[in-house]
């Protein structure tokens, strides 16, 4: 078994992005996930205590789901990374904003390593399927500013991408997390919510 992110990772068309990101059976189950787990991380992150113009970085943006709702929603300025370079492309065509920044992991470090932070990292439905998560982890930790935020959402499973499926390899990502950060929140996602099993962690 090898790790393969191109397998599942690899879209050529925004339509088949959105698909890969929330993973509906049908088309239409796919629009309802879409309208109300948009929704309901949208209205989680308007609660929190975050300047009036945040500097936010989406960590697995995909397709820019999320970061087109933070710039047009919450007045934030969006750093989108990513391990796959067509959802980073798809992301620029998608959000389409001059408050959105696509980028990868190097151009990341170097931008940290020269004095930027964030207010607030969100990783939604990413972590569960990075190789070694706790590289990922400790990389947004070094990114966030005193007191700044991060938004975790994860199924509780791992889905980690192989030349054979997604493979659950027992990394516990909720352990990682609460020895990397001291947590806010910890919730399950409200059954109305309809994405299985998702964990949220506010840190
Ligand atoms: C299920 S999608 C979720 C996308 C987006 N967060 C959303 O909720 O719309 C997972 C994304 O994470 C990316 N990804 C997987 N492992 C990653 C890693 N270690 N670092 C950054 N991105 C990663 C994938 O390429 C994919 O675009």
């Amino acid at each position: 078994m090898k790790y393969d992110p191109s397998f599942f990772f690899n879209v050529q068309t925004i339509e088949q992005g959105k698909m890969i990101v929330l993973n509906g059976p049908t088309e239409e189950e796919l629009k309802l996930r879409w309208s109300l787990e948009t929704f309901h991380t949208i209205s989680t992150l308007k609660k929190l205590s975050l300047p009036e113009n945040p500097l936010i970085l989406d960590y697995g943006c995909g397709i820019g789901r999320l970061s087109k709702e933070m710039i047009e929603q919450m007045n934030a300025t969006v750093v989108g990374i990513d391990i796959s370079p067509s959802m980073l492309q798809l992301s620029f065509e998608y959000v389409m904003h001059d408050k959105f920044i696509p980028t990868g992991h190097r151009a990341l470090q170097k931008i940290i390593e020269n004095g930027l932070k964030f207010d607030l990292v969100v990783a939604v439905w990413v972590l569960q399927h990075a190789r070694n998560p706790i590289d990922d982890i400790l990389l947004i930790k070094s990114c966030l500013r005193e007191n700044g935020l991060f938004y975790c959402v994860n199924c509780t499973e791992r889905g980690l991408p192989t030349d054979i499926g997604f493979v659950d390899d027992k990394n516990n990502i909720e352990k990682l997390l609460d020895l990397n950060f001291e947590p806010m929140n910890k919730t399950i996602l409200p059954k109305t919510v309809p994405m299985g099993d998702g964990l949220t962690n506010i840190l």
